[in-house]
């Protein structure tokens, strides 16, 4: 991205107008959440101001039917709506395989609880996969109705696809679900591989892009992948909006399935979810209708439409190839300073083509902590540190009890920078700069 561009895009973001200690921030922690440009906040704003009222045609009065429409789309006037705006964004066949939700976590733990599982299922997961695409499936397992398997994940995060296929002979796999990019090494999964192979073995495919949809195009009907979710809080856009794309065979199932076919049916049921009910019967909507039971979070479901469009505008692609530009310059600059010493280890292969906005590094020395917060405190740099709610990915790769280690020679702490289209080089030199200085006061580099 040239800096006119980039400068352009920047003014676009209120947060990065602020000042600490005369100093600018420098925010490399969008894969927690991202930072949110006005025609986001103004949309959001709009909706408090202008059109405060109830969607979901539940009101037929001026307002409500404002609201309905940004939602669900008025073409004669021109209106596309925020459900069919998601579903342009991920090429989805219509707006009525979008359920909205409040965040990926909401959205996968609907398919766990969900989806018509059969005691004695299988769940393939990967080996490194986030708490909120862990815990669902071990939550199923201590019920009893399902077991869950999981792929194994080196450092450099590789994926063997003869292998994954081979764990198909462990039990009978009715869902796949993995994290389509990780929030650690920034690997994204060869999905269309997995997903075929899943097929072939009969089993369905979910996969949680909350780190790749915000950062790459993304085609779920290219892909024939049966759930995707993500969180629009990623990805410029509000926060408490997450997105369930399911495809419309399982979704168009939600009453009367035939049996064993595969359906997902709504977790959550209630007002808006449903045409009728008498005291003993109610009758479910079809399609995401069914699964939005309750008054919803309009203004940000309206305001996700601003956010997809604001990305559109800039190009996905262009996007991508900006933070790996960014994240091939520091790789570079960091390998060559700290490569050899022998306590410095990016995680994930070494080649930033594969780990797209991530860039995440292993400090083993004594005393490795709190290298987040002193650079913060210098010079306003927000990374993240921590495990990054991979917990069983680290502790299968460094042992039990790695956290607490015995003496303070066993520090190993994990650092994460993760880019979006706002991150300069500049800000790069800046964090380089201010890394050295921490290292050599702290006397590593001796
Ligand atoms: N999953 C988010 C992260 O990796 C919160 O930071």
């Amino acid at each position: 991205m040239n800096n006119q561009s980039l400068e352009k895009f920047r003014s676009d973001f209120p947060a990065l107008s602020r000042r600490r200690n005369g100093k600018p921030p420098i925010y490399f922690d969008s894969a927690c959440t991202s930072l949110v440009p006005r025609p986001v906040i103004a949309s959001l704003l709009q909706y408090y101001e202008q059109y405060p009222a109830c969607g979901g045609k539940r009101s037929s009065h001026w307002f409500a039917e404002e609201v309905t429409a940004l939602i669900e789309g008025k073409p004669e006037a021109g209106i596309t709506g925020a459900r069919r705006a998601i579903a342009e964004f991920i090429n989805a066949g219509s707006g009525q395989e979008i359920i909205f939700t409040l965040n990926t976590t909401a959205a996968i733990n609907t398919v766990a609880m969900g989806f018509n599982f059969k005691p004695g299922d299988a769940v393939l997961i990967s080996g490194r996969e986030h708490n909120s695409n862990l815990v669902p499936w071990l939550r199923l397992q201590k019920a009893g109705l399902i077991k869950v398997i999981h792929t194994a994940a080196g450092l450099e995060d590789a994926f063997d696809l003869e292998a994954y296929e081979r764990c198909f002979e462990m039990g009978r796999i009715r869902l796949v679900s993995m994290a389509f990019t990780s929030n650690v090494t920034g690997v994204t999964l060869p999905a269309k591989e997995i997903i075929a192979i899943a097929h072939r073995h009969g089993a369905r495919v979910l996969l949680d892009g909350a780190q790749t949809v915000p950062h790459q195009p993304v085609d779920v009907r290219d892909l024939d992948v049966d759930f995707l979710t993500f969180s629009l809080h990623k990805m410029c856009g509000p926060r408490g909006v997450g997105v369930l794309y399911v495809k419309s065979e399982l979704i168009g199932k939600v009453e009367g399935p035939q049996a064993g076919e595969d359906h997902l049916e709504p977790v959550i049921v209630g007002g808006g979810s449903v045409s009728n009910t008498t005291f003993d019967s109610y009758q479910l909507h079809q399609g995401p209708e069914g699964f939005e039971a309750g008054i919803q979070n309009y203004a940000g479901i309206i305001a996700s439409a601003a956010a997809v469009a604001y990305l559109r505008q800039i190009g996905m692609e262009r996007i991508a190839a900006h933070e790996k530009e960014l994240n091939r310059y520091l790789t570079g600059k960091l390998l060559s300073r700290y490569g050899d010493r022998g306590w410095f280890t990016i995680l994930g292969p070494q080649e930033v083509e594969r780990r797209g906005s991530i860039l995440t590094f292993m400090v083993r020395r004594p005393n490795a902590m709190g290298i987040a917060e002193e650079l913060n405190a210098r010079s306003n740099i927000m990374i993240r540190d921590g495990v990054f709610c991979v917990h069983s990915y680290f502790n299968q790769q460094f042992g039990a009890g790695w956290r607490q280690p015995r003496s303070h020679w066993e520090h190993r702490m994990i650092h994460r920078l993760s880019f979006y289209l706002y991150n300069t080089l500049q800000e790069c030199d800046l964090f380089l700069d201010t890394l050295e200085e921490i290292f050599a006061e702290r006397g590593y580099l001796e």
